[in-house]
């Protein structure tokens, strides 16, 4: 269901979590509060402190509502590392239920801004892990007599060929000034000949249908290095779900850290926002985590919600992949995983419209925000969680 007109509000499911969740998401909801277009939150239980209380960390009914909304803001939860009898990650549980296949994360979400204040690099690294959301390592699948652990990697030529696409479809919809579009299909073949093969001939196959964009292939171990020493190399990376987790925290170093990556996880139906970041028991509490991460969530949120809003005649195939370099509102032409392009509404009272505007402020808000020196300790600064916030409010509605 998809809010059409500003009378109708768009009901966001928040889910805040466990730990730092649950300071970050408030900063988040304040922030699209403070935009002043037709929301409607709907707070519910997720998580390890769900679970300790209710003996279930997704409750059947906040599963029901993540069926019903518009759109997922999540926080983190704390999972323990330990096996608990019961307890599964709702957040895995979630991506698979709502089928949200795609999880797009992107470095620059944050702001440009960030490596100048962290003192990372001098140009900004613009990069997009598309990750496979619902199978891999991460199918749930694991067995032990106490001696021997087996995990199964489910692999199938379906979810490959549909995350493929994306990477594709993305890459394209990016156009990054640089250079050409270009995939890069990370796995490693050369050991997990049957799955990360599967993965690899079907991801390069469906390569084949995108002779505009170059695509290239790496093992997972040299595309961690190459992450690190030459990340200005990647446009965007698709890969399966463990190693797209790992290469994400990795590639977010340079858009500041976890503090500053945010992230969209898409299906055909439904979309979760979520920092990339866990629950980080180590801050929880202190008030000092970096809420950017979360806001930047909110950008991407405004901006599939703006897509949804547009004409759904022109979108045979439901919403449109979210494009992390979004110019800073400007209409633009979108292109659909069909690869029809067209036109964001043009009419300023559209509220489609109005969501990518208010994306852009946001984002023009955090780079204000972090140019005025004002950020949490994890990028050298001394601000709390609410400086940020606020900083980043006043910001954007002065922009107005
Ligand atoms: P983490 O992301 O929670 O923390 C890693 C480090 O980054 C910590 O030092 C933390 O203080 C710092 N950090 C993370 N976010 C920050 C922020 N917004 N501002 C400032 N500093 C920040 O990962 P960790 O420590 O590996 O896991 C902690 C718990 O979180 C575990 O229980 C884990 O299961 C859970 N987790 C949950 C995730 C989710 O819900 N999607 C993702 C990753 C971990
Ligand atoms: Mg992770």
């Amino acid at each position: 269901m998809t809010a059409s007109s500003a009378t109708s509000a768009f009901r966001i499911l928040v889910l805040p979590g466990d730990g730092i969740g649950r300071e970050v998401v408030p900063a988040a909801v304040r922030v699209l509060q403070a935009t002043g277009l037709p929301f409607e939150f709907l707070p519910a239980e997720a998580g390890w402190e769900c679970f300790e209380r209710h003996g279930t960390a997704l409750p059947a009914e906040t599963l029901a509502a993540a069926h019903a909304v518009d759109a997922i803001l999540f926080g983190a939860v704390a999972s323990p590392s330990h096996p608990i009898a019961g307890y599964r990650s709702p957040i895995l549980a979630l991506r698979r239920e709502l089928d949200l296949y795609a999880n797009i994360r992107p470095t620059t979400e944050a702001t440009s801004a960030a490596p100048a204040v962290v003192g990372r690099r001098s140009s900004v690294i613009d990069l997009v892990v598309v990750r496979e959301n619902t199978e891999g390592l991460y199918a749930g699948q694991e067995t032990s007599d106490g001696e021997t652990a087996v995990a199964k990697r489910i692999i199938t030529r379906r979810a490959s060929e549909r995350i493929a696409r994306v990477a594709f479809e993305l890459a394209r919809a990016r156009r990054t000034p640089r250079d050409l579009p270009r995939v890069t299909v990370v796995h490693k073949a050369n050991v997990l000949r049957e799955t990360c093969g599967l993965f690899r001939t079907t991801a390069l196959r469906v390569a084949e249908e995108y002779p505009d964009i170059t695509a290239d292939e790496l093992l997972v171990d040299s595309a961690a290095l190459q992450l690190v020493q030459r990340p200005e190399r990647f446009d965007v990376i698709v890969t399966t779900n463990l190693f797209g987790d790992i290469l994400s925290d990795v590639a977010s170093y340079w858009g500041g850290g976890l503090g500053m990556a945010a992230s969209a996880n898409l299906g055909d139906r439904h979309a979760l926002f979520e920092p990339v970041h866990g629950a980080a028991p180590d801050i929880a509490g202190k008030g000092i985590a970096n809420p950017l991460a979360a806001i930047g969530c909110a950008a991407l949120l405004l901006e599939h919600l703006g897509r949804r809003a547009t004409d759904d005649d022109r979108r045979p195939n439901g919403h449109d992949i979210a494009c992390p370099d979004e110019r800073q509102g400007d209409k633009q032409m979108i292109k659909n995983r069909t690869g029809t392009l067209y036109r964001a509404p043009t009419t300023d009272s559209s509220l489609s419209d109005a969501c990518f505007v208010w994306a852009g402020r946001i984002r023009a808000a955090m780079r204000a925000t972090l140019a005025d020196g004002i950020c949490t300790p994890d990028l050298g600064g001394s601000a709390r969680t609410d400086d940020v916030a606020e900083a980043v409010i006043a910001s954007m509605t002065k922009q107005t």
